[in-house]
């Protein structure tokens, strides 16, 4: 079971709907069950999915053995402190990019920790946490229809848990997964999220990005 920790924004319901689509089972966690309810039944009016579940943030830890979190980096910390021995022995997928946004001016929020998936490492010492998931649009994510035209990297310190969610990634059609090595690498992935939000706000695009030059299988 894949959980969603605040999987009620664009970017939760997207990945969740994705992943629902792909076949897994999933479970969108929030605050408040009645959240979760309502996004459940948005996820399931844009998609023929029958294996997604409303559930508070605490159920969805405690259900799941894989879980996204896909709050805002100012949330992370009061999120995950509560939950840290729910979570151990579990993969935890950090998809936050800390950002902020001033005047049409995006930039990077500089994390104590070097980056948040760092600092969700930290905070949950004994689950696996890894970094993947920052540069794909909540909004092409909603469209099923949508072929995603770029690469996840994702970066961890636990090699299993990396393959697990390279190979989740890949089940989006279309969307690659590059191994992007330890998780002190997500501190580029994560500031590469602010370059690539200028880019699409200058240009009135949604982009992402592609790792060229590697071979790959098939
Ligand atoms: N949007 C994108 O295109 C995109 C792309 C790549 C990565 N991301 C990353 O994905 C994450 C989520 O993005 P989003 O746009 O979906 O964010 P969002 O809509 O601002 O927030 C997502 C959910 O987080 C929960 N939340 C908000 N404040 C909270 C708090 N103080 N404590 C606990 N939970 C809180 C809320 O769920 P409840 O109220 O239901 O609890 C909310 O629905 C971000 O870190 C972002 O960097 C986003």
């Amino acid at each position: 079971m894949i959980g969603f920790l605040g999987g009620t924004g664009p970017e939760g319901r997207g990945l969740a709907l994705r992943l629902a689509l792909a076949g897994e089972r999933v479970v969108v966690g929030s605050r408040e069950l009645a959240k979760a309810e309502v996004a459940v039944a948005r996820i399931k009016g844009r998609a023929a999915v029958e294996n997604v579940l409303p559930a508070t943030n605490a159920q969805a830890a405690q259900e799941s053995d894989l879980l996204c979190v896909t709050v805002p980096y100012e949330a992370q910390a009061s999120l995950l402190s509560p939950l840290a021995q729910a979570l151990a022995g579990k993969v935890v997928v950090s998809t936050v990019a800390p950002v902020s946004f001033h005047d049409s001016v995006i930039e990077a929020i500089m994390v104590p920790e070097g980056s948040a998936a760092a600092q969700a490492q930290k905070l949950l010492p004994h689950s696996y946490v890894v970094a993947a998931f920052h540069n794909v649009s909540a909004v092409d994510l909603w469209s099923p229809g949508r072929l995603l035209d770029g690469d996840v990297v994702v970066c961890s310190d636990h090699q299993g848990a990396k393959a697990r969610v390279m190979a989740l990634a890949q089940k989006i059609p279309n969307l690659g997964a590059v191994d992007g090595g330890a998780l002190a690498n997500a501190r580029y992935v994560e500031g590469l999220t602010a370059l690539l939000l200028n880019i699409n706000h200058i240009h009135k695009a949604r982009t992402m990005m592609r790792v060229t030059g590697l071979h790959r299988e098939g």
